[in-house]
């Protein structure tokens, strides 16, 4: 009915999301591989079309969303593009701990199997040529390269292949676009 409230709980990626803008604030672009301004547009959008194609491939919509949000967290910390997916790893693993032990009772946890999820998703992002059968691997990989695309950015070769796959998932593709 039209008047009912409908609400989407996303609690703990919006909490993880206020981590993510703390640890960017105070930062300069002084030795940056990658503007700051950029990372901070690109956590937010990244975990908001992440939760659109999660919904569309039957996946976890805010576990996904914790992934495109954190997916860059090593750039944010070292400023290094190079190897920046594995090196996330260690990053993206003290952070959900700090969530969980200062906010886990507030919002809910992030359980171990969802940082697996978490981690392996980003660990792998920019293998962008692979394509495997994890869902939550693919699905953030997608969603970098659509991301670019619709932040103005040239798209080609991988970038393009992956944002066509997850445009036709949202019933798109790039002439909507011209
Ligand atoms: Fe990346």
């Amino acid at each position: 009915m039209a008047n009912d409230i409908v609400n989407f709980p996303v609690n703990r990626l919006n909490c993880i999301l206020d981590m993510l803008i703390e640890e960017m604030r105070n930062l300069t672009n002084e030795n940056r591989d990658q503007s700051i301004e950029w990372s901070i547009n690109h956590v937010y959008s990244c975990s908001q079309l992440a939760k659109l194609l999660a919904v569309k491939r039957g996946l976890d919509p805010e576990i996904a969303a914790i992934a495109g949000a954190i997916h860059d967290l090593a750039i944010i910390k070292t400023g290094k593009f190079e190897n920046h997916g594995p090196a996330g790893d260690a990053y993206i693993r003290n952070l959900i701990h700090k969530y969980n032990a200062d906010f886990g009772n507030k919002f809910g946890l992030i359980e171990n199997e969802e940082i697996e999820i978490i981690v392996l998703a980003s660990v792998h992002h920019s293998e962008k040529t692979i394509f495997t059968d994890n869902g939550y691997i693919e699905l953030i990989k997608d969603v970098d390269s659509l991301d670019r695309f619709l932040h103005g950015k040239d798209t080609y070769a991988h970038y393009e292949e992956r944002s066509t796959k997850a445009l036709r998932d949202l019933n798109l593709n790039f002439s909507d676009f011209k």
